[in-house]
């Protein structure tokens, strides 16, 4: 069976033993006789695998019991509207920083149904860093305060120790690309949202982690599918969940856990992302997007300073089983996206490769 390193911003690899133990109970889920796919959200196997992916979530994110957990669909996007429906319950005013394409997403979205402030944006030298903050320009009522944790497209992230300090203010965090990465503080978060399609299942379902006093709050309008309190007081099957995909989640929660937890991820992580940064920065044809102390752990953006050889570089790595290296169509360049999934030999055939090819055109 033919596998390559996939460097896939999103949707990306997932733990090879998770899709081998799906394709395990691909026609017959324990003694059920059916799929996951076929049953209902209803039965009780379904609902113990719900469960079963609530408690494991939790206990890897050492979630407080002060938080519910709900698995949405509609993608990370449409939490961009659901925050604001349901968090602008008493100012009406909100604060962001805008570090790349999603949290301006996310800002303009919420524009739309408040008074959204940019508090930062490092837009000014195309969201390579992340930008330093005083929280006296915070808005001291504002109803939240927004960032994207980890910049998928331009590879920035706040680290867990830089987080802004909104004080009372609900601070609420995008994880979508870093998510089970690196352990956070979810107590610092009033909400945080992770489409789950890459660092922990596929695409279709969205997790939530929500601090309960800020459920209820609602605007008369929103619509019924985007009220948060709808999905908890319904355990997150209001309507049909999209079960497939938390079948999936819990699998790649049991990976997580049976390898260290996320604490675990984070170390292996963080050697994976050191030895290629720290190639990169000793390498003369290749540089590195981003300031240093700013860097992702999961998303490495870098450029050779030649369109040419950009696009050379990725026909080749393609050639050589290295699957979708391009930078995002916004930015070019290169991206590798090193998830949790990636293992330490795939950035090791990645710096292989990136040393034959500088050796071959610098
Ligand atoms: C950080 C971040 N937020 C939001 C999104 C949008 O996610 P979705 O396509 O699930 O709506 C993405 C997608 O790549 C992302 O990387």
């Amino acid at each position: 069976m033919k596998r390559v390193y996939n460097f896939s911003a999103g949707p990306s690899a997932l733990p090879v033993e998770v899709l081998q133990k799906a394709a395990d109970e691909m026609v017959s889920y324990g003694d059920s006789g059916m799929s996951v796919m076929e049953m209902s959200h209803r039965s009780s196997y379904f609902i113990d695998i719900l469960h079963e992916a609530k408690k494991l979530f939790k206990e890897l994110m050492n979630v407080p019991d002060n938080y519910e957990i709900l698995f949405l669909q509609g993608g990370a996007s449409t939490q961009f509207s659901m925050v604001p429906l349901n968090l602008l319950a008493k100012s009406n005013k909100c604060d962001f920083m805008v570090t790349g394409s999603w949290a301006k997403k996310a800002y303009q979205e919420s524009a739309r149904y408040g008074e959204a402030k940019v508090i930062a944006s490092s837009e000014d030298k195309t969201f390579s860093y992340i930008p330093k903050v005083d929280s006296k320009d915070f808005t001291p009522d504002a109803d939240f305060f927004h960032i994207c944790v980890n910049n998928t497209i331009f590879g920035t992230r706040f680290t867990p120790d830089n987080l802004p300090d909104t004080g009372n203010v609900p601070l609420v965090g995008d994880m979508s690309s870093n998510i089970l990465s690196e352990v956070y503080d979810v107590s610092k978060f009033g909400l945080i949202y992770a489409g789950a399609q890459k660092n922990m299942g596929p695409a279709g379902v969205t997790a939530v982690i929500i601090r309960k006093d800020l459920l209820g709050h609602a605007k008369d309008f929103t619509p019924t599918m985007l009220n948060y309190k709808i999905h908890a007081d319904n355990d997150s099957s209001y309507n049909t969940p999209p079960c497939y995909a938390i079948y999936i989640c819990k699998l790649v929660y049991e990976w997580v856990k049976a390898n260290g937890g996320v604490a675990g991820m984070e170390k292996a992580n963080k050697e994976k992302a050191q030895k290629l940064y720290d190639f990169i920065d000793k390498s003369k044809l290749y540089k590195g997007t981003v300031v240093p102390e700013d860097r992702s752990l999961m998303n490495v953006t870098f450029i050779t300073g030649s369109d040419e050889l950009d696009a050379l570089f990725v026909k080749e790595s393609k050639k050589a089983g290295l699957e979708n290296l391009k930078g995002h169509r916004s930015v070019g360049g290169m991206r590798a996206s090193i998830y949790n999934a990636m293992p330490m030999a795939g950035v090791e055939s990645l710096i292989a490769f990136m040393k034959k090819f500088e050796s071959e055109n610098a």
